[in-house]
């Protein structure tokens, strides 16, 4: 299973690279504010960070940006894209599940733009980026379980869907937020995962091994000749 950073602050894409090894990044316009840049600058600094670091490649690191959410027509969207699209070849445009945004969608895939169809919530959503041959597919777990849901049925739903009608397009499990969604995404055998830094490190933290150091420490400096 692959990692994804949901984040689109430098200093937490360079950490997490440099430190964990990630294999791309997610953004949207909530992480973009959170930058505390312009949309334009946030995403440029992103992809002169790509360059910096040797990563560039289309099937390398992918860099999923979301377009204007404001855009209602596929026109518009389409249009975007192809803007954002040229700034780096790693970018994968974030296009909104919707009737739009789903032609958008299409025909952007149709022309080598890669997408990202966002903000999904039903595996009848998930069947149509499936269908269009999206890259990627972003299912929202977290914020179904913050409304009561059962995520994992909803990720296996979802995962027997694709492995049933044998759709390429890679399944990122989005809005992660506990270590334990995490573990339960690998063994449903989910594609990806995305996350933020906090939720990332916080997944491979317990408090017994912090417990069982401490216990460790005390007896290395009561044993003899230490
Ligand atoms: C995923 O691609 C989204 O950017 C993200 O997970 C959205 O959720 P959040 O911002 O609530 O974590």
């Amino acid at each position: 299973m692959k990692f994804f950073l949901d984040s689109a602050k430098l200093d937490e894409i360079d950490k997490a690279y440099k430190c964990y090894g990630i294999d791309g990044v997610t953004t949207n316009p909530r992480h973009i504010m959170n930058s505390g840049k312009p949309f334009l600058t946030a995403i440029n600094d992103i992809a002169n960070w790509v360059k910096e670091n040797h990563l560039e490649g289309k099937e390398v690191f992918p860099v999923s940006v979301e377009i204007n959410p404001h855009l209602d027509n596929a026109d518009d969207m389409v249009k975007e894209a192809r803007k954002i699209s040229a700034i780096c070849e790693n970018f994968v445009i974030k296009i909104p599940c919707n009737l739009e945004g789903l032609k958008a969608a299409k025909r952007l895939e149709e022309e080598g733009i890669r997408t990202n169809v966002t903000l999904v919530f039903s595996p009848s959503q998930a069947i149509q980026a499936g269908r269009i041959n999206a890259k990627f597919v972003s299912p929202f777990i977290g914020w179904k379980e913050t409304n009561g849901e059962d995520a994992r049925a909803y990720m296996e739903t979802i995962s027997n869907i694709y492995h049933v009608k044998g759709y390429e397009t890679e399944i990122i499990a989005a809005a992660v937020r506990t270590g334990r969604e995490i573990s339960i995404m690998a063994e449903l055998d989910v594609d990806i995962v995305t996350c933020g830094l906090a939720v990332l490190e916080d997944s491979f933290t317990h408090p017994y091994t912090k417990h069982g150091l401490g216990i460790f420490c005390d007896s290395w400096d009561k044993t003899e000749g230490n």
